[in-house]
């Protein structure tokens, strides 16, 4: 359910999680309404279909809202009928079923809300953020649980007290943000002391060398509706050399890589259409973005490091470093 909904009709301990937002002006607490609005300094935050706006409708992540909005159910686990999110998102994190029930998760960058369902599956209760229009997608998609809440907002700036959530999951986000630094610090401000997080980057090197890389430069600047096109025309022709280079023994995921489709493991196992699918929305997810800017671990374990984070783990899982631990 999205936020307007509930605390038009909730009840009173769902009211007070929804209305714990904040002024990015002043921190004040905002009132709510069919729109919100600060009393202490009379900013005034829209409210788009149920969901608070706390961005310009227009950012540098159009993109990302035009993909999710067209792509709104491929890679939810309950369209697919396959639990890849679920098995991503729980080896990724360590955290299990029980950690989260009824704790307080963080979710920034929720795309189309892939990860969203697996952790309103859970029982926590579960605040998902992201900059593009994608939040609609999102709400459609999960709207139903009445566990979640879903906000439009930039990680640089969000409508939250700091450290008042138990969890902080961030995945496929922080390496299309303009400062990658200054997002994986801001991020931290939001999660309570003694709090869990599973944050993932794209690992330099490896996805620098990566040869979409030679079109994103042109690609990134292509209108996204444009862009798309081209994608979907191109991915049928090139995607079943892909799937045959990939099954060349020993070299099959190098060879891969010389042709500029995305074509994952588990397309292996779904039918032609649902692989093109899946295939059409990865390629456009590697050629749109404006910023993709993969780091290296050095850098991360010098940031953990930084902000005094505890049992701190990095793991490269194919070309993704993923960082868990405690505040
Ligand atoms: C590649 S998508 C990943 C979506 C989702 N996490 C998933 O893996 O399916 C990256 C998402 O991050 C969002 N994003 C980028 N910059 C952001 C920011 N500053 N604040 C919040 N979300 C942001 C984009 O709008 C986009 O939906």
């Amino acid at each position: 359910m999205t936020l307007s909904k509930r605390v038009d009709g909730g009840t009173d301990t769902e009211n007070a999680w929804c209305s714990a937002l904040c002024c990015l002006r002043c921190r004040g607490p905002l009132r709510t309404g069919t729109e919100l609005r600060c009393d202490a300094c009379s900013t005034v935050y829209p409210v788009d279909d149920g969901i608070p706006r706390f961005v310009p409708r227009d950012n540098y992540a159009a993109g990302f809202g035009y993909q999710w909005n067209r792509h709104r159910l491929t890679q939810l686990d309950s369209h697919s009928g396959m639990p890849i999110t679920r098995d991503r998102l729980m080896n990724a994190s360590g955290w299990t079923v029980s950690d989260l029930k009824e704790k307080t998760v963080l979710e920034c960058g929720s795309g189309a809300g892939r990860f969203t369902e697996v952790l309103c599956e859970t029982g926590a209760k579960v605040t998902s953020v992201d900059i593009s229009s994608a939040v609609h997608a999102n709400a459609a998609s999960n709207g139903r649980f009445p566990n979640l809440r879903i906000v439009q907002a930039s990680i640089y700036e969000l409508p939250f007290p700091e450290e008042s959530f138990d969890f902080l999951f961030c995945c496929g986000v922080i390496q299309h943000t303009p400062d990658v630094e200054k997002t994986f610090k801001t991020l931290f401000r939001y999660l309570r002391p003694g709090g869990r997080f599973c944050i993932d980057v794209y690992a330099a090197i490896i996805a620098y060398t990566h040869p979409r890389q030679l079109l994103r430069p042109i690609a990134k600047r292509v209108p996204p509706a444009k862009l798309y096109a081209l994608v979907e025309r191109t991915v049928p022709r090139l995607l079943p050399l892909s799937m045959k280079l990939s099954a060349v023994p020993r070299v099959g995921q190098c060879l891969t890589r010389l042709v500029p489709v995305a074509n994952h493991s588990h397309l292996g196992q779904m039918d032609a259409e649902t692989a093109r699918n899946w295939s059409v929305l990865d390629t456009f997810d590697w050629l749109s973005p404006r910023y993709e800017r993969p780091q290296p671990r050095r850098r991360l374990e010098r940031w953990t490091r930084e902000l005094g984070l505890r049992e701190v783990s990095i793991e490269r899982h194919r070309g993704l470093y993923v960082i868990s631990g405690v505040k």
